[in-house]
């Protein structure tokens, strides 16, 4: 699908209220209590250096200078879905990939993913609503008959997230899974026109999971472990495909994957050579990107500029 759309200019997102932002991290603190210095979701995590070689594919569709010929430095972060960073890897059962660009110039373009392909709440609204639920059944204001209602009175947009969930296996390693950066965004080329697309980012190794019984008998941070030894002997290599989007295909809602035979592009290889401390300041916002890119309407994604904001903030202030 191709749209001639001169507002799909990069410097656009929807502005969120910073006050339901500053709520959503209040009721994930709720939940999890608050882990000083950390990230407010995803906060184990380890950070490695990067370089990222495009395969020049995607210069027809975008003039993103990250994707055109000249390789660029990255920083890859690995990281579980836990908002307690002392929860074992195995306790965690979805996986993040964050990637950071460094452009010629100066500026920063991140991607941000993990290991399911679709979200489980299609508007901040509702995240917010299910989080609190959560909370009060914690609590024990809330039964389990009333959580239940208010879980399925969003279920169907949760459907399919949580079926996915319900199907990941533990990791063998953070290199061998398959990361997806979920939301629809933007090429724009030189003429004009937009695409609409979606990022993955796929292992060279493949894909590869171990049994409940192995993941349970593993070290605590055995990811990390695993990864320092990989890294002794070989880069970690991830390519990054996008997938383009067809005429029907939504592009504002998280929670719905897109028919399988869509049109795919490998727009590079992701090189990730060394563990590195984490730079000081690290915010991997996706919706930070660059020329030659465009955010979607997706409210969840533009959500997500401030909620992270209010995290790092919080962050950065307890160090
Ligand atoms: C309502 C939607 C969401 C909320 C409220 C939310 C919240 C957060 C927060 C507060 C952080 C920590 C930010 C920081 O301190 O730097 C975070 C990190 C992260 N989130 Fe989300 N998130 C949402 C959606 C998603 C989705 C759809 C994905 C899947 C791609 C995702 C994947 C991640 C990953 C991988 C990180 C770690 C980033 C890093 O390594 O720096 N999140 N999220």
């Amino acid at each position: 699908m191709t749209t001639s759309n001169p507002d799909h200019d990069h410097s656009k997102h929807i502005t969120v209220s910073s006050s339901i932002a500053s709520q959503t991290v209040d009721a994930i603190e709720n939940i999890s209590g608050v882990h000083s210095g950390y990230r407010r979701a995803h906060a184990k995590g380890i950070c490695c250096q990067a370089v990222f070689r495009p395969s020049g594919l995607a210069a027809p569709f975008t003039s993103a200078p990250h994707l055109q010929e000249q390789e660029v430095n990255a920083i890859a972060r690995f990281s579980g879905s836990s908002t307690d960073p002392l929860v074992a890897d195995f306790m965690s059962p979805a996986k993040g990939m964050a990637v950071q660009f460094m452009l010629p110039g100066g500026d920063v373009t991140n991607l941000v993913g993990a290991t399911i392909p679709v979200f489980f709440a299609r508007t901040p609204e509702s995240f917010l609503d299910m989080i609190r639920a959560v909370h009060r059944a914690q609590e024990g204001t809330l039964g389990p008959l009333d959580l239940l209602q208010e879980i399925t009175s969003h279920f169907s947009e949760s459907k399919e997230s949580l079926l996915a969930v319900k199907k990941l296996m533990p990791p063998s390693s953070y290199a061998e899974c398959q990361y997806y950066c979920i939301h629809v965004y933007f090429f724009n080329d030189r003429e004009g026109n937009s695409y609409p697309v979606k990022f993955e980012w796929i292992p060279a190794t493949g894909v590869h999971t171990l049994s409940i019984i192995e993941a349970a008998q593993q070290p605590d941070d055995y990811l990390e472990e695993e990864l320092n030894q990989r890294l002794k002997f070989e880069p970690i290599v991830f390519h990054l495909h996008a997938i383009f989007g067809e005429k029907g295909d939504p592009t504002d809602d998280p929670t719905t994957a897109w028919p399988e035979d869509r049109r795919r592009i490998d727009l590079g290889q992701l090189y990730i050579s060394d563990i590195i401390k984490e730079p000081v300041d690290l915010l991997m916002d996706p919706t930070i990107i660059t020329e030659g890119m465009a955010l979607s309407n997706d409210p969840i994604l533009n959500f997500r500029h401030t909620t992270y904001a209010v995290s790092h903030d919080r962050r950065h202030q307890e160090r």
